[in-house]
């Protein structure tokens, strides 16, 4: 029995999602769902009608005699500073005298209820003197317009390895932003407490962040903020930093107003104000020897950052981290330049410029696959990383996976049939075509920022034996509330039903980091794991007072304590009870920070992730050369989740994260007109993947690894990585288009929508 708690209700790795109950009854509690305090207020962002300019004058008058209208804020009435940019101090509250990007918040209306608002808002004039507009990260290059300093990694000595290359390709490459569109857009519910004290509720993955910017802003200590956050309606990186603009917004009315306040945006506002994705403009020069072997390869990756930094240094910096997705290059050198537009700024989405990085080394592959004459499976399988294999930014890779999941997707789902059946079926059909490719990735778990890599947990047990548990985790459907859960049942070894995940608040859990780099369930379940732990030896010392035995003959199995694997009449309710009338704390708070990991950046070498996630995809699509459309056949998958602690969830998430890939690369289009307003502003204009843009059968196969003792009970982080599989789906469509068309020159230009197959199927 003993080590086998495996068998006991403890873990249920089978376990269903402890949301989806009433996710299902739609009883689940999003901010709009908050109990409103009498008298509460809603408030709407007027924001700016141009994406650059000089702001002559604005004319509140008509808005403000509005009735019904309660204040409309400015700038001029922040009693702090008008500041809340994250990493760079670039970014107002509100606009000043200039605007920097369409859909630029100027004011905050506030009214008796969000109608009469939005109807002030149509009363307030304003005049422009507009100045000119850069939209695409070229073009602010050539004017120098930079967020900050360019970043390089550099391994070996590329200029030297290039002359010894047997083959030299150079090209471009393209990458659309992407709309987050999680189904709860940003909102925030403030209400004031005593003595000047405000609690936000909020829809963010960051409430430290939110707390922090709130009490710049108003101008007060951090401890006068409170944010409470149940959970969010998805955030997939668009909640990390940019939940906060609304957050404190409300919670400046509610300082005026000692009113509770509502912001909610509409999906046309929030569309329109928020970042997305960066566009990515990069170029690339890959050298190979003629085994095919990538000796040297260089990139320069021009994001397009936006108005503000917001997140995009760090976001920059993973796109340099992941360049060479799943290959050894020995000779490397990258560059990322953040350059400054005026589009709203542009922020975290899933994979956090991993994925841009990636599809530049996978179009220099295909490339040169192409030049070569060859397919480019061959190139991308004799790169595939190794065993202590240098990454170009000083990491050594251990435990790696590259060519474990590679060999076990081509074996387990019979990749040379798959191919044969796809050149079958190409030679004797011309009004379809099919292509395959294949699809590697690695992906680096921990926030690239390495003192961000620390979490706490606070646990209560109830006197009845029910537990507590608050950490900085933020639900948001990726599941994290269900494994927290799933841990303290295991290391109790108790019914799961008597454990409860309290809401994310900063009270609870202080200075946190935000939920994000797939990462939030391995920082804080791992601090649970702590505390728990610490409070079970605890429990454990007083019931060994108490049956006059060793501590270490002791444990507790379902609900039972037992000695030397025999059970005692003493329940572990009993034993609470007891530890209680001992005074002996029922309360343990625990810090947990990542250990091994650390980084330079004046070398740009180091050792910033906890481990990297593997996997490889196969995919299949078959295109309509009469149409351009194209559906996907098959997608299969081996994915490296270590030593899975919730099946169902993992799976859900490797499944969203590939559909989010795939809508990336082939449907969503993101589109400003030239004036840098967002043209792609509904779902009418703003394309993304549904049930039948997947494919007709997705198949995902756990690889059977030892998982990673950096990752959460083994089972390793999987919010992000499986995304980038949707990058092969680029590749299969283009496949296609070659069999189809031999004049066809391929172009890297995400995403690859109808239209553009289309073009491609019958270029000259
Ligand atoms: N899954 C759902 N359902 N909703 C989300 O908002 N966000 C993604 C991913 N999966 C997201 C999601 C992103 S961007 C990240 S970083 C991770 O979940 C964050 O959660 P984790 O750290 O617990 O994996
Ligand atoms: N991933 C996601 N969010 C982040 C990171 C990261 O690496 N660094 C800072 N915020
Ligand atoms: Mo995820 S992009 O790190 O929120």
């Amino acid at each position: 029995m003993k080590n086998n708690i495996k068998e006991h209700i403890g873990l249920k790795q089978s376990m269903k999602n402890i949301d989806s109950y009433t996710h299902v009854r739609g009883e689940s509690i999003y901010v709009d769902d908050v109990n409103v305090r009498e008298g509460t207020f809603y408030a709407v962002v007027f924001d700016s009608p141009k994406a650059h300019g000089k702001i002559n004058s604005v004319d509140y008058s008509k808005a403000e005699q509005l009735e019904g209208v309660q204040r409309i804020l400015t700038y001029k009435d922040i009693p702090g500073e008008n500041q809340i940019g994250g990493i760079i101090p670039d970014e107002p509250l509100f606009a000043e005298s200039k605007v920097h990007f369409w859909g630029q918040p100027i004011a905050l209306i506030v009214a008796e209820s969000e109608f009469i608002a939005r109807q002030a808002r149509r009363l307030i004039e304003i005049d422009i003197e507009e100045l000119p507009v850069l939209t695409t990260a070229k073009e602010a290059k050539t004017k120098a317009s930079f967020i900050n300093e360019p970043r390089s990694f550099n391994l070996g000595d590329t200029e030297k390895a290039f002359c010894d290359c047997d083959h030299v390709f150079e090209g471009e490459t393209f990458t659309n932003g992407q709309e987050q569109l999680y189904i709860e857009t940003q909102g925030s519910y403030a209400e004031p407490l005593e003595n000047g004290n405000i609690k936000i509720t909020s829809s963010t993955q960051g409430p430290t962040q939110v707390q922090k910017a709130t009490a710049n802003v108003l101008g007060v200590s951090m401890h006068k903020i409170e944010v409470d956050v149940t959970r969010l309606g998805g955030g997939f990186g668009g909640k990390e930093d940019q939940a906060t603009p609304w957050a404190v917004m409300a919670a400046l009315a509610t300082y005026h107003l000692n009113q509770s306040v509502k912001l909610i945006l509409s999906r046309h506002d929030d569309l329109r104000m928020t970042g997305k994705r960066h566009p990515y403009e990069s170029t690339f020069k890959i050298g190979l020897t003629k085994d095919l072997k990538i000796l040297a390869y260089e990139a320069e990756f021009l994001q397009n950052s936006g108005a503000a930094a917001d997140l995009s240094p760090a976001i920059a910096e993973r796109t340099l981290f992941h360049a060479t997705n799943s290959y050894f290059v020995k000779n490397v050198k990258t560059t990322v330049l953040s350059c400054k537009t005026n589009l709203p700024p542009n922020t975290a989405f899933r994979g956090f410029g991993g994925p841009q990085g990636m599809f530049v080394i996978e179009s220099a592959i295909a490339k040169a696959a192409n030049e070569l004459g060859i397919s480019a499976q061959k190139i991308q399988e004799v790169n595939l990383l190794k065993e202590n294999d240098e990454f170009s930014y000083g990491q050594i890779a251990v435990q790696v996976e590259a060519g474990n999941s590679w060999n076990s997707a081509k074996s387990n789902y019979d990749f040379d049939n798959l191919k044969k059946e796809v050149k079958e079926f190409n030679s004797i059909n011309s009004a379809f075509k099919k292509g395959i490719a294949l699809m590697p990735i690695t992906f680096g778990i921990s926030f690239t920022n390495t003192p961000m890599n620390h979490a706490r947990a606070l646990v209560h047990i109830y006197l009845d034996g029910s537990v507590g548990i608050s950490t900085a985790a933020v639900e948001m459907g990726q599941g994290v509330n269900t494994k927290l859960l799933q841990i303290a049942a295991q290391v109790f070894s108790i019914d799961p039903k008597k454990v409860k995940i309290e809401t994310t608040n900063t009270t609870r859990v202080a200075n946190t980091s935000p939920s994000a780099a797939s990462s939030t369930a391995d920082l804080n379940g791992k601090a649970l794991l702590k505390a728990c732990n610490a409070l079970l030896e605890r429990i454990k010392k007083v019931a060994s007072n108490e049956l006059k035995v060793d501590s270490g003959t002791i444990e507790i199995i379902d609900e039972n304590v037992y000695v030397n694997n025999s059970k005692t009449d003493l329940s572990w309710a009993q034993l609470i009870g007891i530890t209680m009338l001992k005074r002996v704390a029922l309360s343990e708070n625990a810090h947990y920070a990542t250990p091994e990991i650390h980084y330079d950046k004046t070398k740009e070498k180091g050792h910033p992730f906890a481990y990297h996630v593997y996997g490889t995809a196969i995919i299949i699509t078959t295109i309509d050369c009469t149409r351009g459309t194209y559906i996907f056949d098959t997608i299969k998958i081996v994915h490296d989740f270590g030593k899975s602690m919730s099946k169902g969830i993992d799976l859900g998430q490797a499944e969203g994260a590939l559909a989010q890939g795939i809508g990336w690369m082939t449907m969503e289009e993101i589109a400003y007109g030239k004036d840098g307003r967002l043209l792609s502003n509904a779902l009418s204009t703003y394309k993304v993947p549904d049930i039948f843009s997947i494919a007709k059968t997705i198949d995902v196969l756990p690889l059977h690894t030892e998982g990673n003792n950096m990752a959460i009970l083994k089972s390793k982080a999987v919010g992000e990585p499986p995304l980038m599989y949707g990058i092969g789906a680029y590749f299969a469509i283009q496949n296609a288009i070659r069999d189809f068309n031999p004049n066809y020159e391929l172009k890297f230009h995400a995403p690859m929508t109808p239209e553009k197959v289309l073009m491609s199927l019958y270029e000259k």
